[in-house]
């Protein structure tokens, strides 16, 4: 009979596995703890029009999506950004602003798959919302940068590329483009990096020829990656707009700098987001070899808690992936080696062994010790080295001779010393030792 698998793109937790994951989802909600996040969740399972047309064609075209038996049209979660919106907008009036939430979970998307990427995913989502200037991009981006460095990744490591759909809108419209063609134009420029010229077809294709200066001109600012050559091209043209942002982007780096972060930052108008609802800043962050796919995205959304029913509230955030995320560590030597170890391991020979035994290793648990002990009769001389190959600290005998005596013999794993106590003590004793 043919034996089941996993479906292709989703993945099994082996113990070593969930270790792994669960270091960096709680080094992550520490994180998220000192920069002063509450945690929340929300449902696996959520009504199609959620993401219809909010999130972007490329999520849509991803969708889990089916029936269910009442009839309604669902979806299994691609992200968490619709849903958290649901949540704030319904209850925005009685939270506390600026309302700073963040979430663990897992996602679905029908992907290609490929390295770093899966059909399902977990993620760290932030976001803030009711702060509509860029202190909350520095509070965001100085957690993304801390939510990275906690786990040893230096700017050697990864980076952080900012731009800003705003500041795109502008040039673009400025150089004459209705809203539609700026928002085909954004997504050829989400596409460039990876495809080139490529990237324009569906630009073309949706709206004719496409001219050479405009392209130049597209091309050149999607080159930009510093302020003072954004401020060089943009500053001639005495756009009131664009001088109001030009001081928004002076504060973000500004405030990253006296964080002392802009050793993670980098300028990049390269980035623009394939998500359709980012409005303002927008940021990702990359391996600094560039050999990995994007770690994490974000940026600023004012428009849709309102779009989503809720009333009209600035947001801002983003979500860090944990596949990219663990190979980037797994690559730099940075995930620990999780040795699933007992802290002692009671070795017992015969009944009267196991009677004296027990109670022990029943008291120990109680007190929050990790204990083990063959669950089966194994040859006493056996047991020495399932002792010593199970990593346990601390090994207790409870042979005939030592319940003949009253006593447990104590073996120190680490320098093989030994002694004897009386029964009674024991407890104590290990207590001691691990004090
Ligand atoms: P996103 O760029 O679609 O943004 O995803 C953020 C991160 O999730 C990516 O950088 C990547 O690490 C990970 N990720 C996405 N898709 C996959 C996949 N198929 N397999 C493995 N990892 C994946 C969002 O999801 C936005 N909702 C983030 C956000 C929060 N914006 C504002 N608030």
């Amino acid at each position: 009979m043919a034996t089941f698998q996993s479906l292709p793109g989703f993945r099994d937790f082996y113990p070593d596995d969930l270790a792994r994951r669960k270091h960096i989802f709680d080094l992550w909600r520490r994180t998220a703890h000192t920069f002063g996040f509450a945690e929340y969740d929300a449902p696996v399972l959520e009504p199609l029009e959620l993401y219809k047309a909010k999130s972007g064609d490329e999520i849509e075209t991803q969708l889990f999506s089916f029936t269910d038996k009442g009839g309604r049209e669902v979806a299994l979660r691609p992200e968490m950004t619709p849903s958290v919106c649901r949540l704030v907008g319904a209850k925005a009036n009685a939270l506390k602003r600026p309302i700073k939430w963040f979430s663990i979970a897992e996602f679905y998307r029908y992907e290609r798959m490929q390295k770093g990427r899966g059909r399902c995913f977990s993620q760290f989502n932030a976001d803030i919302f009711g702060e509509p200037g860029p202190e909350a991009e520095i509070e965001l981006i100085a957690m993304l940068t801390q939510c990275l460095a906690s786990f040893g990744l230096t700017e050697e490591d990864f980076y952080v590329r900012l731009s800003d759909r705003n500041l795109w809108f502008y040039y673009l419209e400025a150089l004459g483009l209705d809203d539609a063609r700026v928002r085909g134009m954004l997504g050829a420029i989400d596409r460039f990096e990876k495809y080139g010229d490529d990237a324009f077809k569906g630009y073309v294709e949706q709206f004719g020829p496409l001219d050479d200066v405009l392209k130049t001109k597209v091309v050149e600012f999607l080159r930009i990656k510093s302020l003072d050559a954004l401020e060089q091209t943009l500053g001639a043209m005495g756009h009131e707009k664009i001088t109001a942002r030009l001081a928004d982007w002076k504060k973000l780096l500004g405030g990253l700098e006296a964080m002392g972060l802009s050793r993670f930052i980098a300028v990049d108008l390269g980035v623009v987001r394939g998500l359709a609802y980012y409005t303002g800043f927008v940021f990702e962050a990359f391996d600094r070899k560039g050999e990995l796919r994007a770690l994490a995205g974000g940026g600023r959304y004012d428009d849709l808690v309102e779009k989503l029913g809720g009333p009209a509230l600035p947001a801002v955030g983003f979500a860090i992936g944990d596949m990219t995320f663990a190979l980037l560590l797994e690559q730099r030597g940075l995930m620990p080696n999780f040795v699933q170890a007992p802290d002692i391991y009671c070795v017992i020979g015969g009944e009267n062994g196991r009677r004296a035994a027990f109670g022990d290793i029943h008291a120990l648990r109680a007190m929050g010790r990790r204990v083990d002990y063959p669950m089966k009769d194994v040859a006493f001389g056996k047991q020495f080295k399932l002792a010593a190959d199970s990593g346990a600290k601390l090994a207790l005998i409870y042979g005939d001779d030592e319940v003949a005596k009253g006593v447990v013999k104590i073996r120190d794993l680490t320098d093989r010393t030994e002694r004897e106590v009386p029964s009674a003590q024991t407890i104590a004793m290990v207590r001691d030792y691990f004090s």
